[in-house]
């Protein structure tokens, strides 16, 4: 596989719709970009709304960039904040399955595209929530998942869905490696409701689950969905809101993670130590 030199490279995937990935990929790629990375966000949903979310007006975005009309250099947006750089995505994007179908190694297109990028310290991947073309391409750029689950009776089966994708990826290319850095709660409810509670308890009660299972998660709060309709991250609209408090510690985390994976065992979340699932 392609090497691409970025200390983290991760991907945002939860074949459930609706469970705060791109606001976990946004507020993740702007989080650390806060703390003085250099971060590329890749909106690999057609979908398209990384570019709406952060106030950008979208030209050529991904799906050039995947059939090879523009190059690497054409698709990023820089500077939608400092050091945050984005390649944006559009609805046009939804045919790249169909029009790609006859390429070879198709699957591998995104990482081949990235190659000799640099001056990034981190890759921030938003999927769509289906296993498409861009989504098995974006797990093969990645070495870390984080899998954003809303917490209701659902919430179980969605994860358990994603890591069996991810499984997939690990038989059809079996050098890859892909981890798996947390499982997380979005819209965790405040009053820590018999739904929130029953969901805790049905990943506590598989391993592989539970184990991966960042607790504390980010909490229901409003103030996100107004954030985003205004273009702003939630530090811009309100830095003193739950969401930002807890994407600010989620934050943290990964940056503990990227550096010292075995200080997350000392980790109030008790994610266990780095696993290697596939
Ligand atoms: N912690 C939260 N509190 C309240 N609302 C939230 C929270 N996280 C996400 N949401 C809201 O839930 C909705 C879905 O979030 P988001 O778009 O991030 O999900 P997604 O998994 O990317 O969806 P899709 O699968 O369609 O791409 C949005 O309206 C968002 O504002
Ligand atoms: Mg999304």
């Amino acid at each position: 596989m392609v090497a691409l030199n970025i200390m983290l490279k991760v991907a945002i995937v939860n074949m459930k719709g609706g469970v705060g990935k791109t606001m976990t990929a946004i507020h993740l790629a702007a989080g650390l970009a806060r703390h003085g990375a250099r971060v590329l966000l890749i909106d690999a949903d057609p979908q398209g709304n990384i570019g709406h979310a952060l106030g950008v007006r979208i030209g050529r975005s991904i799906r050039e960039l995947m059939l090879g009309e523009s190059p690497m250099s054409d698709v990023i947006v820089r500077g939608v904040r400092e050091r945050l750089d984005i390649v944006p995505s559009t609805p046009a994007a939804f045919g790249l399955d169909m029009q790609l179908a006859a390429q070879p190694s198709r699957e591998t297109i995104l990482a081949r595209r990235l190659q000799g990028l640099s001056g990034y310290d981190a890759l921030v991947i938003d999927c769509s929530p289906a296993m498409s073309l861009l989504t098995y391409n974006a797990l093969l750029v990645a070495s870390d998942v984080i899998v954003p689950v809303g917490m209701d009776g659902m919430a179980i089966l969605g994860a358990r869905q994603t890591l069996a994708g991810i499984r997939e990826i690990s038989t059809l290319w079996p050098d890859r490696r892909l981890d798996v850095m947390a499982i997380l709660p979005t819209s965790v409810n405040v009053a820590a409701t018999k739904a929130t509670r029953a969901a805790f308890e049905a990943f506590d009660e598989h391993a592989d689950l539970g184990s991966r299972l960042y607790r504390r998660g980010i909490r229901q709060c409003i103030d996100l969905m107004y954030a985003v309709t205004q273009g702003l991250t939630i530090w811009e609209y309100a830095p003193r809101s739950r969401a930002a408090e807890d994407y600010d510690a989620f934050v943290d985390f990964v940056r503990g993670a990227g550096d010292a994976p075995s200080e997350r065992t000392a980790d109030a979340n008790k994610i266990e130590k780095r696993q290697t699932v596939v």
